[in-house]
This record gives C-alpha cells, sequence and structure tokens, in this order.
C-alpha cells in the first residue's frame, strides 16, 4: 500500500486572484506532491507504518520508532494538512452560518475578532508554519504550529487553516504575508468548516449539500481517486457534493 497525492477536487486557477495558478500548480503538485513521497519512503519497510493513514500516524507519533518519527511527523503532517487547506477553500463563501457562527460569537464575540486573533497567530508564526481554527474539547480555539505538526497530533479537530510557509504566497505576494492572509478571508469554504465542526459536534450536518458544477466524463476519468479520498475523524463520511475532500488520510493505492 501506498500513499497516493489526493486530487485537489478544483482547478489550479480556481483561487484567483487570491491565489494564483501558477502557486497552486507548484504548492500542490510538487509540494503536497513531495510530503507523499517522502512519507512512502519514511514508512517504507515498516509494517506497523505502512498500512496506516497520514492521520493516524500523527496521533501515534510516539508509538513511531524513533528512527523514522521526525520523518513520519514532517512528512504524514505535510500531506494531512496540506489536503485539509485545499479542502477549506473556496471563492464566494461569505460568511460562516448556522451553529459555528453561533459558537463563533460567543468565543470570539464576533467574525472580526476571529479574524484579528488568527491573523495574529499567522502573522506570529516565525519560519515556516500554520495557523488554525481547532475545536480543542468542544471549544474553539485559535492556534498555529510549526514546520508540519498538525493538531491533529494534539487531539484537536481543525476547522480552518492557513498555511504560511513561504511556498504558499511568495510567488504571488513576495515578503508580504500580511496581504496574503488578508485575502485568506475571501476564500474561506464556511460550508465545509460548518460540516466539519457538526460532524465534530455530533449535529445534524448544516443544510443541504451545495450545488456543484458536475465533472465531465472525461474528468471524471482524469481523476478516479476523487470519490475514494479518506475523510477525517471529523468527517468520517463526505455528505456533501463538494469536490473538495477531508483529508484524514491520504488515500492509499494497493501496490
Ligand atoms: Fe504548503
Amino acid at each position: 500500500m501506498e500513499h497516493i497525492l489526493p486530487p485537489l477536487g478544483y482547478a489550479y486557477d480556481a483561487l484567483e486572484p487570491y491565489i494564483d495558478v501558477r502557486t497552486m500548480e507548484i504548492h500542490h503538485g510538487k509540494h503536497h506532491q513531495a510530503y507523499v513521497d517522502n512519507l512512502n519512503k519514511a514508512v517504507a519497510g515498516k509494517k506497523e507504518l505502512e498500512e496506516k493513514t497520514p492521520e493516524q500516524l500523527l496521533r501515534m507519533l510516539a508509538k513511531v520508532p524513533e528512527d523514522v518519527r521526525d520523518a513520519v511527523r514532517n512528512h504524514a503532517g505535510g500531506v494531512w494538512n496540506h489536503t485539509f487547506f485545499w479542502s477549506v477553500l473556496k471563492k464566494n463563501q461569505s460568511k460562516p452560518k448556522g451553529a459555528l457562527a453561533e459558537a463563533i460569537t460567543k468565543e470570539f464575540g464576533n467574525l472580526e475578532k476571529l479574524k484579528e486573533e488568527f491573523g495574529r497567530a499567522a502573522m506570529g508564526r516565525f519560519g515556516s508554519g500554520w495557523a488554525w481554527l481547532v475545536l480543542n474539547k468542544g471549544k474553539l480555539e485559535i492556534m498555529s504550529t510549526a514546520n508540519q505538526d498538525s493538531p491533529v497530533s494534539e487531539g484537536k479537530v481543525p476547522l480552518l487553516c492557513i498555511d504560511v510557509w513561504e511556498h504558499a504566497y511568495y510567488l504571488k505576494y513576495q515578503n508580504r504575508r500580511a496581504e496574503y492572509v488578508a485575502n485568506f478571508w475571501s476564500i474561506i469554504n464556511w460550508r465545509k468548516a460548518e460540516e466539519y465542526f457538526a460532524l465534530a459536534m455530533g449535529l445534524p450536518l448544516p443544510m443541504k449539500p451545495e450545488k456543484t458544477e458536475k465533472p465531465t466524463a472525461e474528468q471524471a476519468a482524469e481523476q478516479p481517486i476523487a470519490k475514494a479520498a479518506v475523510p477525517t475523524a471529523a468527517a468520517p463520511i463526505e455528505k456533501t457534493t463538494t469536490p473538495v475532500t477531508a483529508p484524514s488520510g491520504t488515500k492509499k493505492k494497493a501496490k
């Protein structure tokens, strides 16, 4: 069994002009692919690891043999974090609604306060890493992680995240991380975050599935693993027709 790169679920130019097509091509096609490849190398020959999904690996880091623990941490994290990141990006999704919106108001006061705190986490992460909105024991929390560390390893449930590695924005924004972070609010898939929230909280799934364009037969044939991408623990069942899929682990294919 080997890990494979999950399809993006939308076109590389779908997030223009906030994230440019070239950045997306390299980020998904090269960087994400490299994490997949390096995770396969890290677990090769270790039967107890080879069968695990990236999410399972991230949850059991302390039990991973020391000689490959750092590699598994970095590359399983790189695989899972990016797959999750792609799933929460989409244009024209306006604002959070329903139970998630209520929880945001309760925890932060309003959406603007959440944005401020999230922005500080994204800007305050020195070097490479991520900022996250997570559920921690049922409570909304903002945090950041270094490198490819993931909240999943801490038992938290991600709802949103932003990649603040330079590879995520440098081609378009160069050193202007603040501008990239500010534009992030224009490409959040709030419907997906609401779904993750509902699943983690044991609530009914919010609203009707989004209307998305059906892929053509040719597109479907080009992305045969799209339906097989594995969901997160927070989202065990993909119930919407949203093309992005939650990551619990990159789907594996048999050798
Ligand atoms: Fe990245």
